[in-house]
């Protein structure tokens, strides 16, 4: 089985972090996010994986060094879009092929959710679908899509992974759009695409799985909170309440840690108080006090 994993967006939701972090290598809960995309579908003995790199590809390329699978590298010369970033890792193939998107982290059965006979998307009940692509249903099977409508005909929205039976067909629809130039919000949607291939006589079915979303700060942080496991040693005249990450090389004094906190390593920290946030690697705070940020440097950069 082959996997797509598109990774070459700005991330402009996770500035100022992105301008130079590739946004799936932010830390959730003491590791990059890709450590919680890949480690799964490598487990489920998917390691054939394509990575559409761009935005900062060669951090993507370097981190990548520390897996073994089968992994390649394909770069997205112009930002025109999902359906574009997937269609420069496409073949001519009939086999299948499983797209996952690099902000959202799935705890699910891979091999069940791409069945050989019928295309599938993973999909959740949201409060908020004018932010996502949307299906109308009728049991398991969709009668239509609509990539970030304004007026939603539904709140269950495409929430990042995706199993198609042909990779030809999917190359197909998505030249389609590009040749017809039809783009939703000025790019080529994969949404658009599965529009089209569904009207061709292509069957899809949704699937509810529950899923993690770290594509803007609030949800960042509550999958961080979510997936936060306690890992630290103690700090004198520091108090830290779990769950709370911290990594090596941290120097931490007169200050309150937690809950729900991951720092990374060689931070200094110096009479703050932080809750629910993530700081990134390398920071120096000194006497500061937030909760629910992504902080860098010495604190004026964050989200
Ligand atoms: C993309 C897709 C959208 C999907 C969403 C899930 O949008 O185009 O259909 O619902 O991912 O996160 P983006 O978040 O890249 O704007």
């Amino acid at each position: 089985m082959k996997a797509i994993l598109p990774v070459a967006g700005y991330g402009t939701r996770l500035h100022p972090h992105t301008h130079h972090i590739q946004k799936s290598l932010l830390p959730i809960a003491g590791k990059p996010t890709l450590d919680f995309i890949v480690e799964p579908l490598l487990a489920h003995g998917i390691k054939d994986i394509t990575f559409i790199v761009g935005h900062l590809g060669d951090q993507i390329r370097d981190y990548m060094k520390s897996f073994s699978g089968a992994f390649h590298f394909v770069e997205q010369k112009e930002r025109l879009g999902l359906g574009h970033a997937v269609l420069q890792g496409l073949t001519d193939s009939d086999e299948p092929v499983l797209i996952q998107l690099g902000d959202t982290i799935f705890h699910a059965d891979f091999m069940s959710f791409c069945s050989s006979d019928v295309n599938r998307i993973a999909v959740m009940e949201v409060d908020d679908p004018t932010r996502f692509g949307i299906v109308e249903t009728e049991g398991n099977r969709v009668i239509a899509l609509h990539e970030k409508p304004k007026y939603p005909p539904s709140n269950l929205a495409i929430s990042g992974l995706y199993s198609f039976i042909s990779e030809r067909k999917l190359k197909e629809a998505i030249e389609y759009l590009i040749e017809q130039n039809i783009r939703t919000g000025g790019e080529y949607q994969l949404t658009d695409a599965m529009a089209f291939m569904l009207k061709n006589g292509n069957p899809f079915e949704v699937r509810k799985l529950d899923y993690y979303d770290t594509g803007v700060p609030a949800t960042f942080l509550d999958t961080n909170r979510a997936l936060l496991k306690s890992s630290h040693k103690e700090f004198s005249n520091c108090t830290i309440v779990d769950p709370v990450h911290i990594g090596i090389g941290c120097r931490i004094e007169n200050s309150t840690i937690g809950p729900n906190v991951t720092i990374m390593s060689k931070c200094t920290i110096m009479n703050c108080t932080i809750e629910n946030s993530v700081v990134l690697q390398g920071s120096a705070l000194i006497n500061q006090s937030f909760a629910s940020r992504i902080v860098g440097g010495d604190g004026s950069e964050y989200c």
